[in-house]
Parts: C-alpha cells; structure tokens; sequence
C-alpha cells in the first residue's frame, strides 16, 4: 500500500512538474469536468445542516428538524463527537444517492465573528505529506488528520462497503470550518484508502492551501463543487495576495458563486455561476467584497449554524447507551450495525424513534 501510493504520487508529481511552472494548471479540457448538479447541492446543503445539530440522539436517528425534507430516509451509520476539539462528524447511507455521506460540523466557537477575524492570520504552515511545495494550514489538517475523526470515519466506511459493495459513492459534504474538514477527507480518501468514487461538495469554506496543493487536489479530486454564497466573508479567507501567488492562499476548483438577486430584502431568488477551473475566477465571488457573516450562515435558503455559539455541549438520551461508546479520552461515538441493502426503513422507526429500534 505504502510503496503504491507513493509511486502514484510521484506520477502525478511528475505531471504536475512536467506540465507547470507554479502556477494553478488548466488540467482537463471544460468538456471532461464533472457537471455541477443543482439537485444534489440542495440536498447535501440539509445534510451539511443536520450534522450541526446538537442532540445526538436526534441526529443519530435522524428525527432532527433539520432531519427531513430531501434527506429524509437517511441512515446513520456513526456519529463521532471529539469532545477533545470540539468536533462533530456523522457518516451514513443515502439510499436514493447510492452514496454515503460524510458530513463534518463547521466550528463551535464562542462567537463566528471571532473565529471569522482569527482566518485573517492563519499561515500556510504545513507540508502536505508526500506532495512536494504542497502547503496547508496544519490547524485545518489535523482537525481531520490529527482527531478522533478520521479512524472513525474510516472505519465507518469500511462497514458500510461490507454490505454494500466495494462501487458505492462517497459524497463528503461541510459547511465553513467543516467544508476545510471535508475537502481533506475527499483527498485522504483517493490518496491513502484508493477510493475512486469520491466527490466533494463543500459550502462556505475558507482556503485551505497553497497554489500547488490546490493543483495536486484538483487533480485527485476532480469532482468537487466549492459553492460559495453572494458576499460571504468565509471564502475570501485566509486571504488571497494577488501579487505573492507563490506564496498566497490558493482556492482549488470548482467554485459555483451563488448570487442573490433581492428587492427590499427579500431575496427573490438565487443564480448559480459555475466558475472556471482555476479555483481563483475573479468573475465569481471574488468580483465582490466579502464582507457578509449573515450570506456564510445561510445556503440555499438553509441555515448552517448550531442553536447557540456558547458551549461545546451536546444532549443525549440514556437510551442510546447501546450504541454508544466513550474512548479514554473522552470522546463519544454512536454506532449501529449497517442494516441489510434491501431492507426499507418504516416511517414509524422516525416517529417513535429509538424505542422501536
Ligand atoms: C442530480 O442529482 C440527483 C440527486 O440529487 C439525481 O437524481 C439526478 O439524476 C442528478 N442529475 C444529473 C443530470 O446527474
Ligand atoms: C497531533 O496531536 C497531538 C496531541 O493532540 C500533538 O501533540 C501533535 O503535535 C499533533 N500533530 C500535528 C501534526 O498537528
């Protein structure tokens, strides 16, 4: 495994060099790139929603509020919270999608002004492992490398391809901070597990690396949409110095702008812009000042925030001690066995919730 990766790897290190001088390639043709699909966006936005609600229980039976509408016949497979970080995270099987879904919660801090103005000061401080001149910021990359997230998603993973089958999709979604956690997921995925299918879709989130780990993603993981809301501040963060493009901040592809079009503000609706492949369109969002808390905290007409900023605390009912299971540091994960493929899950399981389980 270790000698393969590395080989193929090299390979597209090879490409890369042999094909660039630095700068943000044009890597495909427009005909070979995956098509943005405004459907599957609308839905992944409610499940990149859910995965912010705070009774576990709720969420690990999907009976949430946010729980419903295009994503309701959902099953959860895990739901991991690092209590250590402060994180949340929920993998499980869309049936209709013939995917499973990875969804990670944006940040729960004390307030998202604070963690919004601290994005200005983050350093491109970490090599990618194994990508030479592939930088990222470290805090981002190890909230998922460097957690109790990744064994676990991993894991879950491997569950759920035992009943399904080896072909099945992988989506991985996230909103802001959880965006950046998804798009390492997308790329840990194809890198070390050699998954094939992956596609990511992330809403609202900041940048993540340099220009030459956003051509390394780009090529790993082509199919990935970066929707980006209007004047939303997130994706204009860490900056991007137009003058240093060796050294800035550099947004992989591909960004899809959606703009609002509002009278007396009520937005009337919403035009999507699939933006060009180099992940940096200045027609995009970057034709406008990000100067908006209010766009990061709303897509598609979906609310992407916890009830409360205040604590780091979830709620759980007693009942799911079955399922649940604490490591020695504290750190909580809900698990069910994956159910056989063809059986059609009641509505009553959602009404009556875990007692019927
Ligand atoms: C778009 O995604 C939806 C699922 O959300 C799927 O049913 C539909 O077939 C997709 N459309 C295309 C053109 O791939
Ligand atoms: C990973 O986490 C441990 C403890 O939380 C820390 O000591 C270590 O420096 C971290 N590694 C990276 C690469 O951030």
């Amino acid at each position: 495994m270790g000698q393969k990766r590395l080989l193929f790897l090299l390979a597209v290190f090879t490409f890369l060099v042999s094909s660039s001088y630095g700068r943000v390639l044009k890597l495909k043709s427009d005909d070979d790139r995956p098509v943005y699909n405004h459907t599957l966006a609308v839905t992944l936005v409610e499940y990149a929603s859910a995965v912010y609600e705070s009774d576990l229980t709720k969420l690990f039976t999907w009976t949430c509020e946010r729980c419903n509408g295009l994503t309701k016949d959902f099953e959860v497979i895990e739901v991991i919270f690092d209590v250590e970080h402060c994180l949340q995270a929920y993998v499980g099987v869309a049936k209709d999608l013939n995917a499973i879904i990875i969804a990670f919660r944006g940040t729960q801090e004390h307030s998202i002004q604070n963690w919004v103005s601290d994005l200005f000061w983050k350093q491109l401080d970490l090599n990618y492992p194994d990508m030479p001149d592939a930088m990222v910021h470290h805090g981002f990359y190890s909230a998922y490398h460097n957690t109790t997230l990744r064994p676990a998603v991993l894991d879950a993973i491997t569950r759920v391809k035992k009943v399904y089958g080896a072909n099945i999709n992988i989506i991985v979604t996230g909103h802001s901070m959880g965006g950046a956690m998804a798009s390492f997921c997308g790329l840990d995925l194809v890198v070390n597990e050699g998954e094939e299918n992956v596609q990511v879709m992330t809403f609202g989130q900041p940048r993540v690396g340099n220009a030459a780990f956003a051509s390394y993603y780009s090529l790993l993981v082509p199919n990935t949409f970066r929707i980006t809301h209007d004047r939303d501040m997130v994706p204009h963060l860490p900056p991007y110095y137009y003058h240093f493009p060796q050294k800035t901040y550099h947004h992989f592809p591909t960004e899809v702008w959606v703009k609002d079009f509002s009278f007396s503000n009520f937005v009337l609706f919403g035009l999507e812009k699939v933006c060009d492949n180099t992940g940096e369109d200045p027609t995009c969002s970057r034709s406008v000042r990000g100067n908006s808390i209010s766009d990061h905290l709303r897509y598609f007409g979906v609310e992407l925030k916890c009830e409360s900023w205040r604590q780091c605390s979830i709620v759980m009912n007693q009942d799911m001690e079955r399922y649940s299971r604490k490591d020695s540091r504290g750190n909580l994960f809900l698990s069910r066995t994956v159910p056989p493929k063809d059986v059609v899950k009641t509505s009553s399981l959602s009404k009556t919730g875990i007692s019927s389980l």
